[in-house]
């Protein structure tokens, strides 16, 4: 998984929770990156996963919340840093259209061995008129996923409510989000 991850996830954690706290966490996980994380650099995802569940523990919050919150955190990262993606999209329906076929075809030739997640979508018309958008990855980031589409719709000033239906098969994990103008 690539560095700018975990800096970010180093930085949500001292900005939410202070300094100290995420040296509690390296004390408790001691990841063999010893976690000292670069935006260039590449980790082990599992990295990423201990360090999660080591601070749930710690401040007493479920993991899946803390994956949202760290969705929500990266979104407005994105927006900063890769505000033309958002210019160019508009809207936050075009946005999360563009993820798989222009934002993460971006992201993968700045970072070649970048492990990014399969989105498809369609414009449902019956019973009710809904986006849906459908995720699919072997990491199961379907919360992070929620927190990037929440933050999006932020940006955009957009309102929508979100329906979410879970499913594993294999070793893929799915998620619809279906998005419905609130
Ligand atoms: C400008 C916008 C975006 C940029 C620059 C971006 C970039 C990235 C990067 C760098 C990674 C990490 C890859 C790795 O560590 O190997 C990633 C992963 C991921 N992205 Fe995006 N992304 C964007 C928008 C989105 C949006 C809107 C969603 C969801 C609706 C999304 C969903 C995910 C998820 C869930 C992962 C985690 C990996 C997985 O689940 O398999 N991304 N993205």
């Amino acid at each position: 998984m690539k560095g700018i991850v975990f800096t970010e996830f180093v930085s949500m954690v001292e900005s939410q929770f202070g300094e100290d706290m995420f040296d509690d966490i390296l004390d408790a996980v001691q990841p063999k990156s010893e976690g000292a994380y670069t935006a260039v650099g590449t980790y082990d995802h599992q990295e990423l996963v201990d360090m999660v569940v080591e601070l749930s523990k710690l401040c007493d919050t479920p993991v899946p919340a803390l994956v949202h919150a760290f969705g929500l955190h990266m979104g407005k990262v994105f927006s900063e840093k890769f505000t033309s993606f958002f210019i160019e999209a508009g809207s936050t329906i075009k946005f999360l259209e563009a993820i798989d076929n222009h934002i993460h075809v971006e992201v993968r030739k700045l970072y070649p061995d970048a492990e990014l997640p399969v989105f498809s979508f369609e414009h449902v018309e019956s019973p009710t008129e809904h986006f849906a958008l459908h995720y699919q990855s072997t990491r199961g980031f379907a919360d992070l996923a929620l927190g990037l589409i929440e933050s999006t719709s932020a940006y955009f000033g957009e309102t929508f409510n979100i329906d979410r239906e879970d499913w594993v098969e294999g070793d893929i994990h799915h998620a619809i989000f279906r998005l419905t103008s609130a």
